[in-house]
């Protein structure tokens, strides 16, 4: 691994910790807040926020979604940026150093955490994996039909073939590897810069074209039209894990990227504006599709099934719709980089650090035991599709594991060991820069958040993933 060149000094001037120097961390302020929105942003936001919001109740939706986000996701967002940049360390490692004492198992957090990332990566590289076999099939005008039984079948082909399905995996795998490989600032900071402004450029283009089909309006409304009477407490509940899975919070993930960030950065309004540019690019995901979904009369299906198989058909009904279906799936397939990438550094960076190991030997195991893991995943509308735990194929399961359980469960545990455990004094210390920032009132305010308001919630949210609420 490079060691950085430069001296890191923290805020108030003295030089910091020897393990600082032996690791790299992002070269600028600016290429940290663009690798952390690159992981927030993702999958999540073009399809799971559209539908979810469609389907709860609209405005309705939006306005609890945005709740949770300030209760329960940027809460538990800053404490893992502030937990990483304090340590200087990966998701286990953090949790051991920041604990008070060495008897107590705190580091299991962070076990969980990694645990989590494989879970979370054996799906979701499947589906971007058919975002990158679209991007290539939509080049090729081969889902060119504005009947969805046929780009339905499109779908089911690729789906139902072992083949294809682990090849577009593995391509994936690979592809990531190479960027992983080539380390923290030169691979992710590099990659997530240049890729966000290109997602943006492209999702504006796609929303003015959308807007402005005749009838457009129809899908406004569907979006917006507050319906408060479908907030039921499951759709409450579902905001909130949804928040959780959008900030890529609840396992280490921004523990490890907060390990990258600089000594002087401001982390309540950073993270503030990484969640606002997070929501706006859902939003703007939302104005994408929905008045192009309703302008030519076509149903907004939930799930995958919106993505690869209503959208193919909405674009073949436009003129020049195949440019445009071009520029959607790589604009998709750009979000899902940047996300992966994330998921991807948190047991690269454990091996790497943990063990004697290289980056480069780290990202080979981790690549090989995410192509095994996640070739359960792939297989689970074909060879597997009959192989099921609880009813639910590897796939289901992964994501409802992972999302329902894990996620919910490393968050609250987080909240706690923030909150309660390591203290409002660290905390104030942390977050004030050492006393460089004048910020007391956020700061209290996030204390008070992160030890009563954050785990009180959470444990709902872990009730409803478990059926019990
Ligand atoms: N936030 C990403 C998305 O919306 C997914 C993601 C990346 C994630 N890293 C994560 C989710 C860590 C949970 C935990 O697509």
């Amino acid at each position: 691994m490079a060691v950085r060149k430069d001296v890191q000094k923290s805020a108030n001037g003295k030089l910091i910790g020897k393990e600082a120097l032996q690791r790299t961390g992002f070269a600028t302020a600016l290429g940290a807040v663009f690798a952390t929105i690159g992981s927030a942003v993702g999958l999540g936001n073009i399809w799971k926020f559209p539908y979810l919001t469609g389907e709860n109740g609209g405005a309705a939706f939006i306005i609890v979604y945005l709740i949770s986000t300030l209760l329960v996701g940027l809460p538990v967002m800053i404490a893992e940026i502030m937990m990483g940049r304090e340590a200087r360390s990966n998701a286990i490692e953090t949790m051991r150093k920041l604990s008070p004492s060495k008897s107590q198992p705190w580091w299991l957090i962070g076990v969980a955490g990694v645990l989590s990332a494989f879970l979370i990566m054996a799906f979701y590289t499947e589906v971007a994996g058919w975002v990158f076999a679209y991007v290539f099939k939509s080049i090729s005008g081969g889902l060119l039909s504005t009947d969805p039984a046929v780009t339905s079948q499109a779908f089911t082909n690729l789906v139902s073939s072992p083949f294809q399905s682990l090849l577009w995996q593995w391509i994936v795998l690979a592809l990531m590897s190479l960027i992983i490989i080539r380390g923290v600032s030169k691979g992710i900071e590099a990659t997530t810069k240049r890729l966000l402004p290109l997602l943006l450029v492209l999702l504006i283009i796609i929303d003015i074209r959308s807007l402005t089909l005749p009838g457009a309006v129809e899908g406004l409304k569907f979006l917006f039209t507050p319906d408060f009477s479908k907030l039921t407490g499951a759709a409450i509940l579902t905001a909130m894990g949804l928040a959780f899975f959008k900030l890529s919070v609840g396992m280490g993930t921004m523990t490890t990227y907060g390990s990258y960030w600089k000594d002087d950065q401001n982390i309540p309004s950073t993270t503030a504006r990484v969640m606002l540019s997070d929501l706006a690019v859902s939003m703007l995901a939302g104005l994408a599709i929905f008045p192009a979904v309703f302008a030519f009369g076509f149903e907004p299906t939930a799930g995958p099934s919106l993505l690869f198989i209503t959208i193919p058909s909405v674009f073949a009904s436009m003129p020049f719709g195949n440019i445009f279906m071009v520029l959607f799936f790589l604009l998709a397939s750009f979000a899902a980089t940047g996300a992966m990438l994330s998921l991807f550094e948190v047991p690269v960076a454990f091996l790497a650090e943990n063990t004697k190991m290289g980056r480069v030997k780290a990202t080979v195991i981790t690549a090989v035991l995410l192509g095994v893991i996640g070739s359960t995943a792939a297989l689970s509308s074909s060879t597997l599709a009959n192989f099921t735990v609880f009813g639910k194929t590897m796939f289901d399961l992964y994501d409802y594991l992972s999302s329902n359980l894990l996620l919910p469960i490393g968050g609250l545990f987080i909240a706690i060991f923030t909150g309660w455990v390591w203290g409002a004094e660290n905390i104030r210390k942390a977050l004030s820069n050492h006393g460089t920032l004048k910020n007391e009132m956020v700061v209290n305010a996030v204390i008070v958040i992160i030890k009563f308001v954050t785990p009180v919630l959470l444990i709902l949210v872990l009730l409803n993933g478990l059926g019990i609420v």
